[in-house]
């Protein structure tokens, strides 16, 4: 593990990863059984990830008590072997595990950190597809961030808050906490009569008995661990639509009813609107889950339910939403590229705020958050295309990164930068994209050449002066 370890830190787990297995050392071409790497190899979070399969699904199916904030679950990982592989690791942070086995076999693991490191037998071919099966229970914990805000099982009064950028999911899912390794989901969620249990995705059934409702959920694009969500508490329900037929589900606590309710009412507007402006809503349903996690303070783009810590404006629910296209279908590859994620629903933010009466995208541009910060401002001396971890969710890649659109959409005109931003969105649609992709895509839209302008505004300290 600790050579492992050395090509991790180096940044090369990926091609290691990658490398098709090697001739057998009998000469017949057989299978070479090594081990998977324990991530992906991402600076910004070194254990996130992990190399030799591909998830394609994540079951979980618990049951929740509310005295304890705890879970008792069970969760089936399905996966494809990308390598022969004798010993994978999964990403997990959460309580006591009781079993593991793959496939129908048991398989001895054993935990260390946040890799829970498995040992298939039989061993896995490449190409095949396997389960993981692993039942665990206890409470999960609330994870502190880097920049020191919580995330992962966040109790609240009355159930649990989940939010799990850019590292909770692990707090409760054992998998491939990396937004690299994109899965369908489906939840199952027992929980006391009376409490609701909100995850991602469409509502497949809800069913009580014995004073007990299980919720399914069915997540059925292709979803990042770190937008997964299953927030439980008290709520009140509603079920609409938007004009294009995009269902709806929202569920407010009835403490914030009263001050989210102007906001909620939005949703099915801020949807079409983007619909015009971005291509069409990427996924099978929309949402918004408003809780009293105060400790949070934040929201978060959770796919197809945005979660709210507090009653939201309707610029954030704007900025969450928009995330649904950028941040959500089209994700980072790297943290370090986050504002590809929050450069864009800042803007979204902009322009929404001008479609609604409000300032112009201009004037927010030129305001005293914006450029009108002088130049001798520390805000102008974190580079865009690399905050790190701390300041990954800071001021620069939101507002440095929403005035590099705008900057870029005066430098190459309306017509090319709309194009670029729905193209942007089919281009890598339920996929990851880089910077790079970024920079390419807006010089083959807009046929210039944009590396000096995409110099001064990304990867360059300073104030730009000229662009
Ligand atoms: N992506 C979220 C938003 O801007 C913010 C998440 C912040 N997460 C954190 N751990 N601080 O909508
Ligand atoms: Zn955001």
């Amino acid at each position: 593990r600790s050579l492992r370890g050395a090509a991790v830190a180096a940044g090369l787990s990926v091609l290691v990863a990658a490398q098709p297995a090697l001739a057998s050392p009998d000469g017949h071409g057989g299978p070479r059984y090594t081990a998977g790497a324990p991530s992906v190899g991402d600076p910004y979070f070194p254990d996130e990830g992990n190399g030799g399969f591909d998830v394609r699904h994540y079951d979980i199916a618990f049951t929740f008590d509310p005295a304890t904030k705890g879970i008792d679950a069970t969760t089936t990982i399905t996966a494809v072997a990308t390598q022969d592989l004798d010993q994978f690791d999964l990403d997990f942070r959460g309580p006591q595990i009781s079993s593991l086995t793959v496939g129908k076999h048991k398989a001895s693991f054993r935990r260390e950190g946040q890799e829970l490191i498995v040992t298939p037998r039989p061993k896995l071919k490449t190409g095949t597809e396997f389960t993981v099966t692993v039942k665990y229970a206890g409470v999960p914990p609330v994870i502190t961030d880097p920049d020191d805000s919580i995330e992962g099982w966040v109790p609240t009064d009355d159930g649990v808050f989940v939010p799990g950028e850019p590292q909770g999911s692990a707090a409760w899912l054992p998998g491939s906490d990396h937004p690299t390794d994109k899965a369908t989901f489906t939840f199952h969620a027992t929980v006391p009569e009376g409490l609701t249990a909100v995850g991602n995705g469409q509502l497949l059934s809800q069913k009580t008995a014995k004073g007990r409702t299980t919720f399914v959920w069915d997540s059925t694009e292709p979803m990042a661990t770190y937008l997964a969500t299953i927030t439980i508490g008290r709520f009140q329900v509603a079920e609409s639509s938007t004009p294009g037929g995009i269902p709806i589900y929202t569920a407010v606590d009835p403490q914030l009813a009263t001050q989210s309710a102007a906001t909620v009412a939005k949703i099915p507007e801020i949807i079409e609107y983007f619909n015009t402006l971005f291509g069409p809503y990427p996924f099978a349903s929309a949402g918004a889950i408003v809780d009293r996690a105060p400790d949070v303070g934040y929201a978060l783009e959770s796919q197809t339910k945005p979660i709210f810590s507090s009653a939201p404006s309707v610029n954030t629910m704007a900025h969450e939403i928009a995330h649904q296209w950028y941040g959500d279908s089209v994700s980072v590859k790297r943290w370090s590229d986050i504002w590809l994620n929050e450069g864009f629903a800042t803007y979204a933010q902009w322009l929404w705020t001008e479609h609604s009466g409000g300032a112009t995208a201009q004037q927010t541009f030129d305001g005293s958050g914006n450029y009108g910060r002088a130049a001798t401002s520390s805000f102008w001396q974190t580079v865009t295309t690399d905050p790190g971890p701390v300041n990954m969710f800071g001021n620069v890649p939101y507002n440095r990164g929403a005035m590099t659109l705008h900057a870029l959409r005066g430098k190459i005109g309306d017509p090319a930068f709309f194009k670029l931003l729905k193209d942007w969105a089919t281009t890598h649609k339920y996929g990851n994209a880089t910077t790079a992709d970024f920079v390419a895509e807006a010089q083959s839209v807009s046929g210039m050449d944009l590396t000096a302008f995409f110099d001064v505004w990304l990867y360059q300290k300073g104030k730009p002066t000229t662009w």
